[in-house]
């Protein structure tokens, strides 16, 4: 059976799990995949109308075209924090533990993606920061990955350094046997890619034996790129939505 969901998560903060989120979206939704985003929590979250908004999430619904009912919403971010830093600080700095006093609670954030499911064909789900971030006690973003039992994509930044991080998320990953679909290598800052470049991915490929699922370059005008931009920008740079549904199937 196609699993209904992906979670993405990424090599550090800041290196495009947001924006390649946004981007696989805009390719399965193109194709007539009922897909949307969710980010089980956010940190740097704001408010907005008495209600918590996640950035990252709204990232992904204006570019989807998306404007989910506030239930919906809410199922989309369970989680928001004020404090943009890791997950364990965010709770605790908020005074309670969570925005409606409960603790960051996995079987929560199950019970949401699940409802998305039922509602939808798929949910690209992302994480906070990469998979040893702290969430509570001695949970990480890891042990929600095993908890949510989605294959799993990893965002790289496209430069020197990447090998190294890259490779030993892949480890973690693999040792608490969850399931990579790939790499996707963002390049976050402008400049031309070379010879640096392009043997990180050929590098990654061999040592981690992954699949490189993408590679988008830097879009100067992210901000202001209109949806069809964005749209064509992304299938341009990731597989087609039949690949992607060909991956999830197959085990
Ligand atoms: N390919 C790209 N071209 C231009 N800007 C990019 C690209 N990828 C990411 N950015 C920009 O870099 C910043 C960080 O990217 P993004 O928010 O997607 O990272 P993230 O991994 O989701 O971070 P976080 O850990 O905070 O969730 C954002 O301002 C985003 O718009
Ligand atoms: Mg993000």
């Amino acid at each position: 059976m196609t699993a209904q969901g992906i979670f993405i998560t990424g090599t550090d903060t800041g290196v495009g799990k947001t924006f390649v989120s946004a981007a696989l979206l805009s390719v399965l939704r193109s194709h007539g995949v009922d897909a949307v985003p969710m980010k089980p929590i956010q940190t740097g979250a704001t408010r907005r109308n008495g209600r918590w908004c996640s950035p990252d999430l709204d990232f992904c619904l204006v570019r989807a075209g998306l404007q989910p009912n506030p239930l919906e919403y809410a199922r989309m971010a369970p989680y928001c924090f004020a404090k943009a830093c890791s997950p364990h600080l965010a709770a605790a700095v908020a005074g309670k533990p969570a925005v409606d006093g409960r603790r960051i609670g996995f079987r929560r954030i199950s019970a949401c993606l699940r409802a998305l499911q039922e509602r939808h064909a798929m949910v690209i789900v992302e994480g906070a920061g990469g998979v040893c971030v702290p969430i509570q006690g001695r949970q990480t973003m890891l042990d929600l990955m095993v908890a949510l039992d989605l294959p799993v994509v990893v965002v790289a930044r496209l430069g020197l350094g990447t090998i190294n991080h890259t490779l030993l998320t892949l480890h973690a990953l693999r040792c608490s046997q969850v399931r990579v679909l790939g790499v996707v290598f963002n390049a976050t800052a402008p400049g031309r890619s070379g010879d640096i470049e392009r043997d990180n991915i050929k590098t990654i490929a061999r040592l981690g034996t992954v699949r490189v699922l993408g590679r988008l370059p830097f879009f100067p005008d992210v901000a202001t790129r209109s949806t069809d931009r964005f749209h064509r920008a992304a299938a341009a740079c990731l597989p087609s939505a039949a690949t992607w549904l060909k991956w999830l199937q197959s085990p």
